[in-house]
């Protein structure tokens, strides 16, 4: 890659945007045969039947009654003091780990990822994550000087893949003194995939046998999907297992309201650490502070006076709460036809069982998401599959685009 004035500093900066260019074709697709002809799984983000984005009004009502002052002021660079005060509540809920716990207000989960990089890896470093992962994490790292290393998620069997984990963080740890793991988790972007409480339980103890004296990881959790992966009290309880941890292991949890409570332009989130060393909290909230201002300085006020508003009344909450489980439940139907129709075609998908997206692993897959468009179906092709959004179709297309895939996988690769 050559740049002409700018430094590319070892970024690959294409200007190429894949998801553009599908919904571009998307859009053609409907103009030439009609909205109820065409199937767009290329959206990530919750649409309801009618392909309107999903805006909880409960939340809505809150940001229409602000003062001036209170959405148009600067916010505290860590977050403002109502804020920090109910954060941890909505990051835990009933499941609060033990240990120390700071917070810092992000624009966003993609704000927690980028400090966490900044924060806690030297320049050259690279980080951890799964081989399936949210691409914008290659974008964050590389923006600052960081490179990505990447484990196989699934095994043959399609359980978690132990072994790789542990291997690469090994390897990593051979080079480096500290690593930053990054792990999206539940309802993982882009298969949908879960880990079971016994599955966290040998993470975590993999995370102890790698975390040998003088080496230090931290486990960068990506919660952004934990309020659309099932009831979302239960999709808490494996955050305990966080608490009291050696001092070595550092747990930054990312949390995001821009699916939970539908403000994605409104750059909400947090990053939170749980340790069981007071200093390295103290420290937490020091470097995250600093890291902010020379980024992005203070976060976006108003999605945060809102959160504190609706957290410290009791009425407001439950009516989030029950606006968001209507829209929990038509997620939750979409994928299990989803899973219905993927068993009755025979076509192989990673394991899921909640969130925004379901993976199907393929060779050739540009090729493979290029016959689906005949049939005006857009999807994604990522690397070694195809990425379906099944937060912006129908629990209808969703019984529908397994068969097709699975033909058009039959068509192009035998
Ligand atoms: C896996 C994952 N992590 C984090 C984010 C962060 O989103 P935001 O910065 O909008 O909160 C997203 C958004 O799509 C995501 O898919």
């Amino acid at each position: 890659m050559e740049y002409l004035f700018a430094e590319g500093n070892g970024r690959v900066i294409t200007g190429k945007d894949k998801l553009f260019g599908v919904n571009q074709l998307a859009k053609a697709a409907i103009k030439e045969h009609g909205k109820e002809n065409v199937i767009n799984a290329s959206i990530g983000v919750l649409l309801d039947d009618d392909g309107n984005l999903i805006v909880l009004s409960s939340m809505i009502d809150v940001l229409k009654n602000m003062t001036p002052a209170e959405y148009a002021e600067y916010a505290p660079i860590a977050g403002t003091a109502e804020y920090l005060d109910v954060i941890k509540t909505i990051t835990f809920g009933n499941h609060m780990p033990e240990g120390y716990i700071e917070a810092c207000a992000t624009p966003g989960g993609t704000g927690s990822i980028r400090n966490t990089i900044s924060c806690y890896t030297k320049p050259g470093d690279s980080i951890l994550t799964s081989n399936w992962h949210w691409s914008p994490y290659n974008v964050i790292a590389t923006e600052i000087g960081r490179k990505v290393y990447t484990y196989q998620m699934f095994d043959d069997n399609d359980n978690f893949n132990f072994a790789s984990f542990e291997g690469k963080i090994n390897e990593l740890l051979e080079v480096q003194d500290g690593v930053v793991i990054i792990f999206n988790a539940p309802a993982h972007n882009p298969t949908g995939y879960t880990p079971s409480n016994e599955t966290w339980d040998e993470i975590i103890a993999i995370l102890k046998r790698c975390a040998k004296p003088g080496k230090k990881i931290t486990f960068f959790l990506d919660i952004a999907y934990i309020d659309f992966s099932g009831d979302s009290d239960k999709a808490r309880e494996f955050l305990p297992k966080f608490g009291n941890l050696p001092a070595n292991i550092l747990t930054v949890v990312g949390f995001s309201a821009s699916k939970g409570f539908t403000f994605y332009g409104l750059r909400t989130g947090a990053m939170l650490c749980v340790t069981s060393d007071a200093e390295i909290a103290a420290e937490f909230k020091r470097v995250t502070s600093f890291a902010s201002r020379g980024s992005w300085s203070n976060s976006t006020r108003v999605g945060q006076i809102a959160l504190a508003k609706v957290f410290n009344d009791e009425v407001l909450l439950a009516k989030v709460f029950e606006e968001r489980k209507a829209y929990e439940d038509l997620l939750a139907a979409r994928c299990k036809a989803f899973k219905e129709a993927a068993d009755e075609a025979g076509l192989r998908t990673c394991p899921f069982n909640a969130g925004f997206f379901i993976t199907i692993p393929c060779e050739n897959e540009d090729a493979v998401n290029e016959e689906l468009f005949k049939s005006n179906i857009f999807c994604i092709a990522i690397g070694g599959g195809i990425r379906v959004a099944i937060s912006s179709i129908t629990e209808e297309a969703c019984r529908i685009l397994p068969a097709k895939i699975a033909e058009a996988i039959k068509t192009i690769n035998g």
